[in-house]
């Protein structure tokens, strides 16, 4: 099958972008809010860090990571979404070291060596391979000699010995983009960029991975 970025579910819309965050925690049976704290953890942020968050969604994840960059820190989020956009609005207003940027990370960024930490955060799968490859070439740029790139993401594995209720979630929910994502090495794919020393995190027995590669 030839995939193509219209198959693709990744730009939320309509009743999923309304209601993204609940939908989320139900799907995960409440966990969602414990398991993207522990992301965050993971991440070992500091203060005054500033950082590129590609597909930012409702703000969620932005707030979360907030107080650990502190007032001298700062999150840009890239997000094309309008219902999401909204709901970034409503939530990250408070704070003014959040800032909502209306731009796409699948077509070239302005950015230049800027940012200590560029996430990502289920937002990569959703992509063919060419986007994948532009929006790594984006977050390699916009990163500091030593900035680090962290794809939050289904880690990959082998479809055919997964869980039934994976494997319903790759193949009836997600798009067959998500599908080609968890057969590829993604790791390979960054190294391939020029990011290296790399870390990992897993959770939900190991088909979500946080995977961080350095510049
Ligand atoms: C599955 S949601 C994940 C949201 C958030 N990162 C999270 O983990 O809660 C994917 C998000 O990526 C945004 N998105 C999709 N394509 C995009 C693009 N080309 N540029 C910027 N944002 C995009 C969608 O609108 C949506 O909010």
């Amino acid at each position: 099958m030839q995939l193509t970025q219209e198959m693709s579910k990744v730009e939320v819309k309509g009743f999923e972008a309304k209601f993204y965050d609940r939908l989320m925690d139900i799907i995960t049976l409440g966990y969602y809010p414990f398991f993207i704290r522990k992301v965050i953890k993971d991440l070992h942020l500091q203060r005054g860090q500033r950082i590129l968050d590609f597909g930012a969604g409702t703000g969620r994840n932005t707030c979360l990571m907030l107080p650990d960059v502190g007032k001298s820190g700062e999150i840009v989020a890239l997000e094309i979404g309008k219902e999401m956009q909204e709901q970034f609005r409503r939530r990250c207003s408070p704070y003014p070291q959040a800032k909502l940027l209306d731009k796409r990370i699948d077509e070239n960024l302005p950015f230049n060596e800027e940012f200590d930490l560029v996430f990502i955060s289920f937002v990569l799968h959703g992509f063919i391979q060419p986007k994948r490859d532009v929006i790594i070439q984006n977050a390699y740029k916009a990163l500091k000699s030593g900035g680090r790139f962290a794809i939050l993401d289904y880690n990959n594995f082998d479809l055919a010995k997964a869980s039934p209720i994976v494997k319903f979630a790759i193949t009836k929910v997600e798009c067959p983009l998500a599908a080609d994502f968890i057969k590829r090495d993604t790791k390979e794919m960054l190294r391939g960029f020029g990011f290296g020393n790399f870390e990992e995190y897993h959770y939900f027995n190991g088909y979500v991975r946080l995977l961080i590669g350095s510049k």
